[in-house]
């Protein structure tokens, strides 16, 4: 089972080392190409490499890894997905400059002063739409409903950290389910990926950023 990582920010990379810690071998890639992946392939060797989008999309296991901003552009010029899996693991968010924006003027945006809004998905879920820039793949939603740091820590205050999935095929999410247990974590299956995929949403998801430990 190969796995692909399109996108090698706070998500991408934290995921690389989750992989690395666990011995799981990965191709990631970004937009400005591999030679711009030279440290973090120098510190996650041998099992992390860098390659071209194309490459990383090709895997078995693929996480999208960009911000919702990209996804389409980039998820859409991508070889066919033949029921190979997509980890979704963005997040349906907008950023904005608090200090210049009138974005930061919304008041119906609780989030305004941080600089973060909700994208209008028009009445679907994140993964849904997801979904649709990749048609054919098995879509799992996964390791998008913390602060990425959380994902270098599987034992914390004497437990185990949660992770949560949820999708509509039970071998694709049985796939991540060991990825996460292979790096030390409780995997917890949320069902179906129209009724986990929201729970664990940001911005409003009510499962999102919400730290579980098994004691
Ligand atoms: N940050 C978190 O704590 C966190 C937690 C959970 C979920 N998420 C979700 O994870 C996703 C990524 O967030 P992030 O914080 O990791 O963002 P980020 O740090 O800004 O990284 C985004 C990555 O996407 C890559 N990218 C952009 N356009 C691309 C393209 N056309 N082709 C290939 N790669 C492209 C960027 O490439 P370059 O490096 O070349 O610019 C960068 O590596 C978002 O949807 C976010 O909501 C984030």
């Amino acid at each position: 089972m190969t796995i692909g990582i399109i996108g090698s920010g706070a998500l991408g990379a934290s995921f690389a080392r989750l992989l690395a810690k666990a011995g799981l071998s990965a191709t990631i890639s970004n937009s400005r190409g591999p030679a711009s992946l030279a440290d973090l392939v120098n510190e996650l060797r041998p099992t992390i490499k860098a390659g071209s989008v194309e490459e990383a999309a090709s895997a078995d296991i693929v996480l999208v890894a960009v911000r919702w901003v990209d996804a389409e552009k980039v998820l859409g010029s991508l070889p066919a997905w033949d029921g190979r899996i997509v980890i979704d693991g963005t997040n349906p968010v907008a950023f904005f400059d608090p200090a210049t924006s009138p974005d930061a003027q919304d008041a119906s945006n609780p989030l305004a002063a941080y600089g973060i809004k909700a994208v209008d998905l028009g009445g679907k879920h994140s993964s849904q739409i997801i979904g649709q820039y990749v048609p054919g793949a098995r879509v799992v939603k996964a390791f998008n409903h913390n602060d990425v740091n959380v994902l270098n820590e599987p034992d914390v205050a004497g437990g185990k950290r949660v992770l949560f999935y949820a999708g509509d095929d039970a071998a694709a999410k049985a796939e991540v389910r060991a990825i996460m247990e292979a790096a030390g974590f409780i995997a917890v299956d949320l069902g179906a990926l129209d009724v986990g995929g929201p729970l664990t949403s940001l911005p409003f998801g009510p499962l999102s950023t919400h730290n579980f430990i098994r004691m």
